[in-house]
């Protein structure tokens, strides 16, 4: 995983998320205490905050943590977009759009407020919905030194085909990476 390209902000649609080893981006309950343990490479965090215009969440992510000045601990403000079928009961927040329209057009909003940088996707629902329509750039993971076990996957599609993958920046695209972990004792 050593050769990890800076990200760079040139309207892409990113699926961003932290995740642990087995593919959970949330603990049961949309926990996300494990994350704290995992240390970011210095400077990471301002790299994704410089880089993107905008984010686009779901209704249960933003139900679990309903602070718009969360992201990025802080480090980013901007327009953030929660889609959801029910507008109309969700609290009124600064910065905040509630959306009740289909994944195309809440990407089209999304890019248009990025303003050029990059649409972070926030929402392992709503990237599957993209990745169908072709309409994810890039799958952006940091994959924590973790097993939870159970939560909420980062693609859970049991019926689906396997998407294939090209890794960016690789040499060779399709060569599996190689990790190694001990358990801590
Ligand atoms: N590890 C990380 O880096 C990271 C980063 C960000 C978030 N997360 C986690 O990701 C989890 C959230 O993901 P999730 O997939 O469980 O839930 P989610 O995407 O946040 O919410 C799903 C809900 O979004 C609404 N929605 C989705 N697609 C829609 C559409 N096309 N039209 C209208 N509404 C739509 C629906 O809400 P309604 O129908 O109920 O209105 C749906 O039930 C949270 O636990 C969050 O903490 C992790």
């Amino acid at each position: 995983m050593g050769e990890f390209e800076p990200q760079t902000a040139n309207g892409k649609v990113l699926w961003h998320f932290t995740m642990s080893l087995d593919g959970f981006v949330a603990g049961p309950d949309h926990a996300m205490d494990w994350m704290a343990a995992a240390t970011m490479q210095p400077g990471l965090i301002e790299q994704y905050a410089r880089t993107t215009g905008a984010v686009l969440g779901g209704r249960d992510g933003w139900d679990a943590y309903p602070d718009p000045r969360g992201i990025y601990g802080g480090a980013w403000s901007g327009p953030l977009f929660v889609l959801t079928h029910r507008p109309e009961d969700a609290t009124p927040t600064e910065g905040v759009t509630f959306l009740d329209c289909g994944p195309v057009e809440a990407v089209r909003i999304g890019l248009a407020a990025a303003g050029g940088k990059n649409l972070e996707v926030f929402s392992p629902s709503i990237g599957r919905q993209l990745l169908e329509l072709g309409l994810v750039d890039e799958i952006d993971l940091h994959v924590a030194p973790v097993l939870l076990g159970a939560g909420v996957r980062l693609y859970d599609n049991p019926a689906g085909a396997p998407i294939r993958l090209h890794r960016v920046g690789a040499e060779d695209p399709t060569a599996v990476v190689n990790v190694r972990y001990r358990p801590l004792r």
